[in-house]
C-alpha cells in the first residue's frame, strides 16, 4: 500500500510532534517541512530525515509532491496556509483551533469544500483514555440523559510566559479551552445556545504577556444540557502537573468523575525537585511514541488510508471556534451571548 505523504506547516514543539508520528506510522512518512525559520525546519530535517526544507509554505505547496499537509502554527495563523493547502488539493490536519476569527473560519470550510478536500482538527482529548471510557459508558446509557457538565484545563504560568512566545496574541480559550469545550460538546451532542463569561487578568500581564489570566465561562445547550467551563494560565509554577484538569458529568441516572492530572502513578524525586511525569499525554515507551497527543495524529492516517470518517468533524471544530468568539463577547458586554 502506498504511504500517505505528509508536508509539514510550523516546525516548532508541535510540529515535530506530527512529525514523530508520521515517521512512525507505516503508511505513512514526512516528505517536506517548512517554517517561516529556516534554521528550525533544518534541524527537524536532519533530525527526523525529512527529505526537502523551506521557509514559505506556497514554494512547498508548488515544488513538493504530498496527499496531505500538517498545519502547525500559532493558533492565529492556520487560516492563510489551510486556504492555499486547500487550492493545491491536499487534505489537512490542523492543530486546534481551527482559526480565531469568524472569517477564517468562513474562509477555510468555503476552501474545503469548493476543492473537495478533507480537513481533521486536532482536538485529541477525545483520545484521552479516561474520556473515551466515560463517552462508551454514556452511550450505553449507564448515566441516563445528561443533566450537566464540569470541566476545568488549566496551565501552569510558564506555558504562558516561556512555552509559547506568541501567548499575548492568543488566549488561553484558544489553547485550553477548545480542548475543553469540544468534550463538553462531544458528550452531550449537542449545540452550544448561550454562553455567559467572566474572567481576569493581571498576573500575567505584570509578567509580561498581555493576555487574560482565567476564563470562568457557563454554557447552555440547545438540548436544556448546563456545564460550566474554567480555562486558566495561572496555576503556580511549582505544580507537578503543567495541566490541571477536572471533568465530571451528571445524568439523571449516574455521574462520572474524571481526575485526569493528579493520577501520581509515577512519583520522581530529588532532594529539590519532585515531579509526577506524565503517562497519559505524551510519551516515549521502548523508543516508540506513545500516548493520546499521538493517537488523534494517528487516526488522521488511518482514517484517509480507510477513507472513513474523521473522528472530529471540520462542522465540529468550526463551532468550537465560533463559541470561543461569542465567549470572549460575553466577557467584553458582560452580559450573555446566544448564538
Ligand atoms: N494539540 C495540542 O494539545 C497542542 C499542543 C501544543 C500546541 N498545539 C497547537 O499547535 C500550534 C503550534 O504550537 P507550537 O507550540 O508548536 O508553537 P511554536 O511557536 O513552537 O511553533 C510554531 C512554528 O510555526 C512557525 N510559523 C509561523 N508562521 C509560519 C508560516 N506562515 N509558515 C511557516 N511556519 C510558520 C513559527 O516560526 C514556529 O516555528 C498552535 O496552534 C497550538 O495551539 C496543540
Amino acid at each position: 500500500m502506498e504511504k500517505i505523504k505528509m508536508a509539514i506547516i510550523g516546525a516548532g514543539t508541535w510540529g515535530l510532534t506530527h512529525v514523530e508520528i508520521f515517521n512512525e506510522h507505516p503508511l505513512a512518512e514526512t516528505v517536506a517541512i517548512c517554517d517561516l525559520n529556516i534554521d528550525k525546519a533544518k534541524a527537524a530535517a536532519e533530525k527526523y530525515s525529512i527529505p526537502t526544507v523551506y521557509a514559505d509554505f506556497n514554494e512547498m505547496l508548488k515544488n513538493t509532491t504530498c496527499d496531505a499537509v500538517s498545519i502547525v502554527t500559532p493558533d492565529f495563523l492556520h487560516a492563510d496556509a489551510a486556504v492555499a493547502c486547500a487550492e493545491h488539493g491536499k487534505h489537512m490536519l490542523i492543530e486546534k483551533p481551527l482559526a480565531t476569527t469568524k472569517e477564517d473560519v468562513k474562509r477555510i470550510m468555503n476552501a474545503a469544500k469548493k476543492n473537495n478536500v478533507r480537513v481533521m482538527v486536532d482536538l485529541h482529548n477525545r483520545w484521552n483514555p479516561p474520556y473515551a471510557l466515560a463517552k462508551e459508558a454514556v452511550k450505553r446509557g449507564e448515566l441516563g440523559s445528561l443533566k450537566n457538565g464540569y470541566m476545568r484545563l488549566n496551565d501552569i504560568k510558564w506555558v504562558a510566559t516561556d512555552l509559547l512566545p506568541w501567548a499575548s496574541k492568543s488566549s488561553v480559550l484558544w489553547f485550553l479551552g477548545s480542548h475543553s469545550l469540544d468534550t463538553l460538546n462531544w458528550f452531550f451532542e449537542s449545540k452550544v445556545r448561550q454562553v455567559y463569561s467572566v474572567a481576569s487578568s493581571g498576573v500575567l500581564k505584570e509578567l509580561g504577556v498581555d493576555t487574560v489570566d482565567t476564563y470562568l465561562t457557563t454554557l447552555v445547550y440547545e438540548n436544556g444540557c448546563i456545564a460550566h467551563m474554567e480555562n486558566g494560565w495561572i496555576t503556580p509554577n511549582a505544580n507537578t502537573n503543567i495541566n490541571d484538569i477536572k471533568f465530571s458529568i451528571t445524568g439523571d441516572r449516574g455521574m462520572i468523575a474524571i481526575d485526569a492530572s493528579s493520577h501520581n502513578m509515577i512519583q520522581q524525586f530529588s532532594d529539590t525537585k519532585a515531579s509526577v511525569p506524565d503517562v497519559l499525554v505524551r510519551n516515549t515507551v521502548h523508543g516508540k511514541v506513545k500516548g493520546f497527543a499521538y493517537e488523534s495524529i494517528r487516526s488522521f492516517i488511518d482514517k484517509l488510508v480507510l477513507n472513513e470518517e474523521f473522528i472530529v468533524s471540520l462542522e465540529e471544530a468550526a463551532e468550537v471556534s465560533l463559541v470561543i468568539l461569542a465567549i470572549m463577547e460575553s466577557v467584553k458586554l458582560k452580559k450573555p451571548i446566544n448564538l
